[in-house]
């Protein structure tokens, strides 16, 4: 790759590739050449990442490390390197003029576009610098417009596409253990470097066992609900869903309500709910307009509710669930409501997903997932 070099590059790779390393690389050999380059990613960590890890490499000739006004690391050569997050996609690298502008993630920056065209892009001017792109895919976004670039007979542009398994450092034993753990779609994008699209991301009817499901004594059951933010006509609905685990660590879908009634109702329906499958936890999802469901139901109520607060995107989140459709591991109740099932073979593209968000919350508690303990959060309830 090094050797096909031009002056816009672009990299797809799998998870655990190599990406950072070979990035730091770069950027470690040019700012010792006296260099000036400046570092993209998408989220602070990522940044704290590279920085450290470029920091100690670089230990004993840096003359400065800077954290404001952000991160930067001045070296004898008269080298540099400085680190911003792709956050506010206009701001970064303002005013800077870089050798070498590098981009880790790309593919998970909020405005790639923006980034490249407004901020990145125009600090190579000065010295005619080059570029670097990389990132495990994201669906065709603006980084796949990027890599595909590469693709083209453009002769500043290039691309390549590295699966996982080219890395010599990871085992080939693991890197088949991950696969069989997860759905297809997942491992062709994250391992594969593919560009898929989410279109593939469904689960298929054909993959959903309906069944009768055991006594309520052999499950454990767990609800998850996803709350709707306003009671418009037009809004999302309140889902509630109950699963049980059986001992084969099966799931069963026992049952899937929904509502786009008021605060009032809504705790109503999930009283009621909890009073008809006694449910170990209800975990319910909590982000800031809905806290106050939560701490309602934690005042005046002894039901096992746990707020949580959703943070990878819907996708991120199901996969593993759909993992486990897609091993036959989820079993349907027959009086499940018909339009359940549509929902969920149709997410992520449906227009509602509120089901699919509860039923999610619902597995991931069954998984031993997250949240905290009613006793802790009811310590630190705002009364
Ligand atoms: N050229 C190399 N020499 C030695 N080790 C390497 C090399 N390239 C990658 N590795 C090793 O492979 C692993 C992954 O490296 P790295 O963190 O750079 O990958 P990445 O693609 O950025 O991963 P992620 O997807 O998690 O961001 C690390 O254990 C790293 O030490
Ligand atoms: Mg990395």
């Amino acid at each position: 790759m090094l050797a096909e070099t031009r002056r816009y590059n672009v990299l797809a790779c799998g998870r655990r590739w190599g990406k950072t390393t070979l990035l730091v690389d770069l950027a470690v050999n040019a700012a010792l050449d006296g260099k000036r380059v400046g570092w993209f990613a998408p989220t602070y960590a990522l940044l704290e990442e590279a920085y450290g890890r470029m920091r100690r490499t670089l230990e004993g000739v840096i003359t400065q490390a800077a954290q404001s006004p952000h991160p930067r690391l001045e070296l004898y050569t008269g080298g540099a390197i400085e680190f911003w997050t792709l956050d506010d996609p206009y701001k970064a690298g303002r005013g800077r003029a870089y050798h070498l502008a590098i981009v880790d993630e790309a593919a998970f920056a909020k405005r790639l576009d923006v980034a490249w065209e407004e901020s990145v892009g125009p600090t190579l001017t000065d010295y005619r610098g080059s570029a670097w792109f990389a990132s495990t895919p994201k669906g065709k976004n603006y980084f796949f417009e990027l890599w595909s670039r590469g693709q083209g007979d453009d002769p500043d542009w290039k691309s390549w596409r590295m699966p996982t398994s080219t890395n010599p450092h990871i085992s080939a034993e693991e890197l088949a253990a991950r696969r069989r753990s997860m759905p297809e779609l997942a491992w062709r994008q994250e391992y594969e470097a593919e560009f898929v699209d989410a279109e593939g991301a469904v689960i298929r009817r054909e993959w959903i066992r309906v069944a009768d499901p055991p006594e309520r004594k052999a499950l454990e059951v767990y609800q998850g609900v996803d709350l709707a933010i306003s009671t418009r006509e037009d809004a999302d609905y309140t889902a509630v869903v109950t699963v049980g685990k059986d001992k084969e660590g099966r799931i069963w879908v026992l049952d899937a309500v929904r509502t786009r009634e008021t605060f009032h109702r809504v705790l109503e329906l999930i009283k009621s709910q909890a009073a008809r499958w006694q449910p170990r936890v209800i975990a319910i999802e909590q982000v800031q307009y809905q806290a106050a469901v939560v701490q309602e139901l934690l005042r005046t109520t002894a039901l096992p509710v746990r707020g949580v607060r959703p943070d990878r995107d819907k996708l991120a989140r199901a996969m593993p669930l759909i993992a486990r459709y897609e091993q036959g591991l989820v079993y349907h109740a027959p009086a499940l409501p018909k339009a359940f099932e549509e929902e969920l073979t149709a997410f992520p593209l449906a227009e509602h997903d509120d089901q699919v968000d509860a039923l999610v919350y619902a597995y991931q508690a069954s998984a031993g997932g997250w949240g905290l303990k009613p006793e802790t959060q009811r310590r630190y309830a705002v009364r």
